[in-house]
């Protein structure tokens, strides 16, 4: 298959629109990583995207969205009237309308029951969907154009890093999918922050901290617990948080967690045994994953990560990307 590669262009938007309503897939810039687009309504398309990643498919896909009233078509929350008396649901309905105003568009993804009309291919099976609206022009467009909404993995081949530019997107999926809409590298860098609406729990850390999501509803945010644990290789094992259970970010090197004060002295033990060695003293949100792939096509085979402090929100999110990319190999 040949990849096209779409300029931001009022025309190319509309070619790679057309694409997406007739099945194809087309990947999109967005501020966080670049997603992989699939029509969210139509059940081959999400196929293809886990095809063309090599993604296990029950993990769920995110549905990218380009205006509020566009939740109407993804979640029965939409539908609940004040005076049907649904105490629940008013208020979570409520909530969503903040974050919404906060956030939209934005790096927070909010999971939502879902409306029968979104298939359990996007969803991973799920009554759920996660929903999130993307702050890049091109793509807001694109979703408005195409007349459907946008079911959008990060698009990357499963386990490898995400993409952070459009060039990452054609490295790993180059010839696997129909186009990529060629826009900005992405500013934050890593993926957004997956808030469960319900219990107002983050299942995934992002550059939304819990902090910001409280301060906005005045609700209390907790870290769902999986998030404290190394997650398990048990094919039977059924996570909260569905992305726990693979394998994820990995570079082709080596990657080791050490603290910043023996880092140097490993980088000279390796190098001493004639291993290439790349090493990041902080790591970034931005520039994270851009490393990751720049490392490996220097043929690196060892990369070091010194952690980032403690206690802080965004170090945390930073620090899950670092710890997953490493495969919790951390030297004391
Ligand atoms: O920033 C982002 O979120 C990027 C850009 C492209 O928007 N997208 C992204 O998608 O990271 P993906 O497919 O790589 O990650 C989706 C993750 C899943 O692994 C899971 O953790 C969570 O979102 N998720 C999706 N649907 C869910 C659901 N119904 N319930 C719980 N978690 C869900
Ligand atoms: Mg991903």
């Amino acid at each position: 298959m040949k990849t096209v590669i779409y300029k931001t262009t009022e025309e190319d938007i509309e070619k790679a629109a057309a694409v997406i309503a007739k099945g194809g897939l087309v990947a999109f810039p967005t501020e966080t990583v670049y997603g992989l687009g699939a029509d969210a309504f139509d059940k081959e398309a999400a196929k293809k995207a886990y095809a063309a990643k090599g993604r296990p498919s029950d993990n769920p896909l995110i549905v990218h969205i380009a205006k509020f009233e566009d939740l109407k078509r993804l979640t029965t929350l939409m539908d609940v009237k004040a005076h049907e008396g649904a105490e629940g649901e008013l208020g979570e309905m409520l909530t969503l309308t903040k974050l919404a105003d906060a956030f939209w568009p934005g790096p927070l993804t909010v999971v939502l029951p879902k409306k029968k009309e979104v298939p359990k291919e996007t969803t991973g099976g799920l009554d759920t969907v996660a929903v999130r609206m993307p702050a890049s022009e091109p793509t807001l467009r694109l979703i408005r154009t195409s007349g459907t909404l946008l079911a959008g993995p990060s698009a990357n081949l499963s386990g490898h890093p995400s993409p952070t530019c459009w060039q990452h997107v054609e490295e790993d999926l180059g010839g696997r999918i129909d186009g990529i809409i060629a826009g900005d590298p992405c500013e934050g860098g890593i993926e957004s922050t997956v808030l469960d609406l319900r219990t107002m729990t983050i299942l995934r850390p992002g550059l939304t901290t819990p902090e910001m999501i409280a301060a906005v509803t005045g609700e209390a945010v907790s870290y769902d617990r999986t998030l404290f644990e190394k997650p398990s290789e048990d094919p039977d094992f059924h996570p909260m948080a569905p992305g726990q259970k693979y394998r994820h970010y990995a570079p082709k090197a080596e990657m080791r967690i050490v603290p910043a004060e023996k880092l140097m002295e490993r980088v000279k033990e390796e190098e001493a045994k004639g291993r290439k060695v790349r090493y990041i003293l902080h790591p970034e949100a931005r520039t994270f994953f851009a490393k990751l792939r720049e490392f490996d096509g220097e043929g690196a085979d060892i990369i070091f990560a010194a952690p980032l402090p403690e206690g802080d929100s965004l170090s945390f999110s930073v620090m899950n990307r670092v710890l997953k990319s490493a495969g919790y190999n951390i030297e004391e």
